[in-house]
Parts: C-alpha cells; structure tokens; sequence
C-alpha cells in the first residue's frame, strides 16, 4: 500500500466541505482509494492511528455515520472511546465546551462530534488543540458524507467535471444538500436542486446551482439523482400538504425514473423513507449505489482520520 503521510495537508480539523480546496478533497478522495483496498484485504487494519486516542461524541441520532467513524478508527489501530449526549454530564447541565475540555484532559487527540447546532464543532475547534471533525451540525453540514457522495460518483464515472447531479428533496433542512453543492460545484459538476419551493428557496441559484420545482425538468438528462429524506426534525411542519401529496410529485418512482440518463446512478445517504422519496424498487434495483455509498464512506472516514492526525503530528 501506497499511503505515506501527505505534506499537502495542513489542517487539524475537518469541519466543512466549503473550507476545502479543490485539490484538498482529490488528495481525500485519493488517499481513500488506498484505504478501500485495506478494507479488502485477509487482514483488514493498518497501525496508521496506533497510540492515538480518538473519541466519539454523538449528541444527535446516528447509525450510518458513527458506526463507519467507529470501524474506521478500528481498521486504523486507534483507542477509542464512545460518548453519547444521553449517558453525558451534558443531562445534568455541563456546557458542551466542559465536556470538549475534560475530553481533552484526557489527551484526545481526535474527536469526531455530531451536534444538532450548526456551528457547534467550528466553536469547539477554536478552543481546544484536539483534532475536530464534524460528522454534522444541524442542517449546516456533513463533510464526510459528501466526500463519500463523491467518492462513489467518481469511483463509477471517473470524473465529475460537467456531470449533471441533481438533488431531490428537502434542500433547505438538509447538511448533506448544503455539502454536497460545495464539493460538486468545486469537482465542475453541473448541480440542480428540486423539490417544492417551500423546501428548495431561489437563493441556492447564487452559487451557481440550478433551482427546480418540477420533479421531470431535475432528472431528465441526470448522471445522478441523489434523494433525501424529509427532515422532519428540523421543520416545524406546514411545508407540503401531506407526505402522499410529497411522494406522487418529487418522490422517485420507476415511472419517474424514465427520464433519467440510462446510466444514471440513485443514490441516497440513508436513512431512506421508502414510498417516500424513493421507491423500493429503485432504492434496490442495479442503478442505485447506496449501499456501496455506506462500503465508501468507511474509506473515505479512514483517509480523513488519517489526514488529519498526520497534520497535528507536525
Ligand atoms: N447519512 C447519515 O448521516 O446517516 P446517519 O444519520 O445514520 O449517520
């Protein structure tokens, strides 16, 4: 294996793809694609995290996302320690900012943190030398689910320069939106975003993205059509008549499908709504890469982990 410590990184902390160069998610993209064949391999683990501690803070729900940063810091020889806003000293009134510190006390060196508020882990960063990295804040952002997005997009097609990549869904309440229009946009792919217009606001058009409130103008001519979930967490509700009303217009059906290119990837970052925004069939079929998205982003957390400890060894 190929993987030697990379000079081209400096950063401590992975904390939005926005912060990221171009040519700071190829060098993740690529470093991930050695880590895959580690996932391949009789013995799947590197000593690449070997003595270092990396510690899990969750303070929102998380399957997908903390059991791949979990089997990451595995596969990378790191000690790791699990904590979760419900078993924390945050229920008896400790600030976020204390809890972060008394991680630190115990000479962390990573901290991979989920957190309801957006901003949250930019806060903790500036405040302590432990290595951040943002497994999403609010509906600000998910770098690592991005990065695994395209991992996958560029695994299966190559490049992603003028590839047509829609977003269908709840744009507006969505980190995984947000994060993936940044590194798109950075990659030159060409991106829409549909849904109602309550969900998907003309502002986006400012950044270059193509904005949509017809479900056939968004996946006609689509290299990828990537679904997301109603984030019913996150609204207050009044934003389409019903979820039945949702599913016929901007769901994802076989029908709907037609207007894709032929070789169209479906993808979704879980967790899905099946009947929802997308259909069983299609969440299933030979043109979807989901699962394979969830196989990516276990490369894609052990490249970032890898990264990022490298830089504070500096
Ligand atoms: N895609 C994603 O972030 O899933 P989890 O919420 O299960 O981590």
């Amino acid at each position: 294996m190929s993987i030697t410590k990379n000079v081209k990184w400096s950063k401590k902390d992975l904390l939005s793809i926005y912060d990221l160069t171009a040519e700071e998610i190829n060098i993740i993209l690529d470093t991930a694609e050695e880590f895959k064949k580690v996932s391949q391999r009789n013995v799947k683990k590197v000593p690449a995290l070997r003595g270092k501690t990396v510690v899990n803070f969750f303070i929102e729900p998380s399957t997908r996302t903390r059991m791949s940063f979990e089997l990451a810091e595995q596969r990378l020889s790191a000690d790791i320690i699990n904590i979760s806003a419900s078993t924390s000293s945050l229920k008896k009134g400790e600030t976020l900012l204390d809890t972060v510190r008394n991680i630190e006390a115990l000479q962390a060196d990573l901290i991979v943190m989920r957190h309801s508020a957006p901003g949250a882990q930019s806060f903790i960063a500036k405040h302590v030398s432990a290595g951040i990295l943002n497994a999403g804040d609010g509906a600000h952002s998910h770098p690592t689910q991005a990065l695994l997005d395209i991992f996958t997009i560029r695994e299966k097609k190559g490049s992603l320069k003028g590839l047509n990549v829609s977003i269908i869904g709840d744009i507006v309440h969505s980190r995984v939106a947000r994060s993936n229009i940044w590194g798109l946009l950075k990659l030159g792919a060409n991106v829409t975003v549909a849904g109602p217009s309550t969900l998907v606001p003309r502002e986006f058009e400012k950044i270059g993205v193509r904005v949509c409130h017809n479900r056939e103008a968004a996946l006609e001519g689509a290299d990828v059509v990537n679904l997301l979930r109603i984030q019913h967490e996150r609204q207050r509700g009044g934003f389409f008549p019903s979820i039945g009303e949702y599913s016929r217009f901007f769901g994802l059906n076989a029908d709907a499908a037609k207007y894709l290119n032929p070789d169209a990837l479906i993808m979704h970052p879980g967790p899905i709504n099946r009947g929802v925004e997308l259909d069983s069939s299609l969440a299933d079929g030979p043109q979807s890469v989901i699962l394979e998205q969830v196989t990516n982003g276990l490369a894609v957390r052990m490249a970032v982990l890898f990264l990022v400890a490298g830089c504070l060894e500096k």
